[in-house]
């Protein structure tokens, strides 16, 4: 038997893992690299374009690449109870992966900021919701406090085992084109993926597994750009409620994968965002959550200001964070309404244009 076991089974030799460490996994990761031909099209550029879909990890976002290695840790250490503050998906995959490790789980969130799908996960999962009168940042800044003081393991992506799992998703990338992308596009929120896929790129890159490294393209929504702007958002907004976040915990090292990569970080309005959500949707028949299509929105931006060579081939690969079904309402929101007929064939002929 071959079966694949998660990523922690998988990249084994480059994770703080011993040979007895008891696993926590759904089997997160493998996910697959999709190559989005019409989306080249649309853009007229010569480079390939491939959408790391992490919606497909079990929980349906990268959040479980690096739960799997935080609450392996967690258990492995004999915490009983673990925290973090979220904007949904952290809490949806802490929720998971700490139900399956026989943990409690205690999960912060903004109230009323996050998406339908993601809330249900985590109240379905037995987490103990609690939903406070602020933002992220505000939830945050609790969450660190409590964890130093009381024997309760903080999960978000200031706990390094987040770093280290989120990292296997640049060795798949890798695994999958024999080389690292020309171009990484990634959303930016609280700042942890952007840092593990750098530090993901840098390990394969230095045990020779890849002769490149890509220039990291990190995007916030314009409502909730710190990083962009150069100081904190005290307010953040955006419709992509995934990333409002308004001071960033990993911001020097979103800025150090900038500025070592050769990259950018920049950001993208919410109607951007909108854009290229559906376009990837109807285009391509990929539907992830709006926070997500800012990876792609950006591209469109950089293609658009000239900041992509569109003769140049190459490989561009867009991380879509997390799935489309998080966040039901966004979606709907976005499309074309339903048709409503009686129920005569007369009129659905009328409606599909055949009478
Ligand atoms: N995309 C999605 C779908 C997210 O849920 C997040 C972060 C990001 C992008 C940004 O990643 O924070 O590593 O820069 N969500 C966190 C949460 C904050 O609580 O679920 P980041």
């Amino acid at each position: 038997m071959n079966r694949y076991k998660g990523l922690i089974d998988h990249y084994r030799k480059f994770l703080s893992v011993k040979e007895e460490t008891c696993i926590v996994s759904l089997c997160e990761g493998n996910t697959p690299l999709i190559e989005a031909k019409n989306l080249k099209k649309e853009l007229n550029i010569k480079a390939d374009i491939f959408l790391k879909y992490e919606g497909l990890n079990p929980t349906g976002s990268f959040k479980d690449r690096g739960m799997t290695m935080a609450i392996t840790k967690a258990k492995e250490e004999g915490a009983k109870v673990v925290i973090c503050a979220s904007t949904g998906n952290t809490s949806a995959s802490a929720a998971a992966y700490a139900a399956r490790a026989g943990m409690e789980c205690v999960v912060l969130i903004p109230d009323g900021k996050i998406a339908f799908g993601k809330l249900s996960q985590a109240l379905m999962h037995n987490a103990k919701v609690v939903s406070i009168e602020g933002n992220f940042d505000d939830a945050l800044n609790m969450v660190c406090e409590i964890s130093q003081k009381y024997p309760i393991v903080m999960v978000n992506s200031l706990n390094p085992y987040r770093i280290e799992g989120q990292k296997s998703g640049a060795f798949e990338i890798i695994d999958a084109l024999g080389d690292a992308p020309d171009y990484h596009f990634i959303p930016v929120g609280n700042a942890g993926n952007i840092t593990a896929y750098w530090q993901g790129y840098n390990e394969y890159f230095d045990h020779g597994f890849a002769k490149k490294k890509p220039k990291m393209m990190g995007y916030q929504a314009a409502g909730s750009a710190p990083i962009v702007l150069g100081h904190k958002v005290n307010n953040p907004e955006t419709l992509a409620t995934a990333i409002r976040i308004g001071n960033p915990a990993s911001w020097k090292f979103a800025e150090l994968a900038r500025d070592e990569s050769g990259g950018l970080i920049d950001m993208v309005e919410d109607d951007e965002i909108i854009l290229a959500y559906q376009l990837l949707s109807r285009l391509e028949g990929v539907f992830c959550e709006p926070a997500s299509a800012a990876s792609v929105a950006g591209l469109i931006k950089a293609v658009h200001e000239g900041k992509i060579d569109k003769n140049k081939k190459g490989n561009i690969v867009c991380v879509l964070t997390g799935h489309g079904l998080k966040d039901p309402d966004n979606a709907i929101k976005s499309s074309k309404e339903v048709i409503k007929i009686k129920g005569t064939v007369k009129e659905l002929l009328q409606v599909i244009n055949l009478s």
